[in-house]
């Protein structure tokens, strides 16, 4: 199995579980408090490396003790930290609120994350062939040049675009292959409708689209072809973190050499997996139970 080369961001996630989530200026009593480890791109890290890929994460902490917790966190999942630098901003911190059914609320302090360059992207340069997965928890500049780097170097490239963002041309005109959820895909281009979207996408000159929809599984537009992928209604328990599973286990896979097809199946039988426990990792499958979820 090859690579997968990982940019992206590292978070401390704080969460309270109430039974809903407040509306915009309203307090809600809330229950159980945890500390997680999360950060879009870790995360994407832990669920490929779980999944059996070889992992390198490129990102950046700060000078304190959630930075230090963060890469022994990543580090105990067999992931290659030494391409994480420690930058004089506090590590990045997410607030989350999770309601009785599973959904979630996040607000992100960038932090550290920001200071993640195009210096580092280029650290993508490290693997020859693999897979590069980034995501929108970084600036986006540092996003454009690691897919341009991956791209030069013959590596799929992966874009998350998470948090939703529009999409600059430069980064679509590279043709990586994006993981948007649906409000990220209409988000990405502008466009009001899922199909308007994809097709604005493929004008634009990226590669294959593959939208995750929570209980609904995933749809792979790729080229003219679209295929569905339903998930198994599994107890949600906690959905954060099922977007970044998805994206981490479609990267392994294909860094497996595994067509995006399978890939994507196997991408969806992990997310639906991931939900069933709290925090963004705690329900995130290894992969004999992922093969097990597909042989079921
Ligand atoms: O996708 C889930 C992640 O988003 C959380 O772990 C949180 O850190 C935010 O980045």
């Amino acid at each position: 199995m090859s690579r997968v080369v990982v940019v992206g961001s590292i978070n401390v996630d704080l969460v309270v579980t109430a039974d809903r989530l407040p509306r915009p200026g309203e307090t809600v009593l809330g229950g159980r408090y945890a500390r997680h480890f999360g950060g879009k791109g870790a995360n994407q890290a832990v669920a490929a490396a779980r999944a059996g890929a070889s992992v390198v994460m490129v990102g950046a902490i700060g000078p304190d003790s959630f930075g230090d917790e963060s890469l022994e966190a990543l580090m105990s999942e067999g992931i290659d930290v030494s391409r994480v630098r420690r930058v004089d901003q506090p590590t990045g911190m997410a607030i989350i609120a999770v309601a009785g059914d599973g959904e979630n609320q996040i607000v992100v302090a960038q932090g550290a994350n920001a200071s993640v360059s195009t210096d580092d992207a280029a650290l993508t340069a490290l693997s020859e062939g693999g897979v590069l997965l980034t995501c929108l928890e970084i600036p986006m500049a540092t996003v454009v040049a690691a897919v341009a780097t991956g791209t030069r170097l013959g590596m799929v490239s992966i874009v998350n675009p998470a948090p939703a963002q529009e999409l600059p041309a430069a980064l679509l005109a590279l043709g990586p292959i994006l993981t948007p959820n649906e409000a990220e895909l209409l988000t990405a281009t502008g466009a009001d409708g899922i199909d308007e979207a994809i097709d604005a996408l493929a004008r634009a000159g990226a590669g294959a689209v593959v939208v995750t929809r929570g209980a609904a599984g995933a749809l792979l537009a790729d080229g003219s072809q679209r295929i569905e992928f339903p998930t198994r209604a599994a107890q949600v328990v906690d959905a954060t973190g099922a977007g970044d599973t998805f994206s981490g286990v479609l990267a392994a896979w294909l860094a497996d050499g595994q067509p995006l097809s399978a890939a994507t199946a196997a991408a969806t039988a992990a997310a639906g997996l991931s939900v069933s426990r709290p925090g963004a990792r705690g329900g995130m499958p290894v992969r004999k139970a992922i093969e097990a979820a597909l042989a079921d």
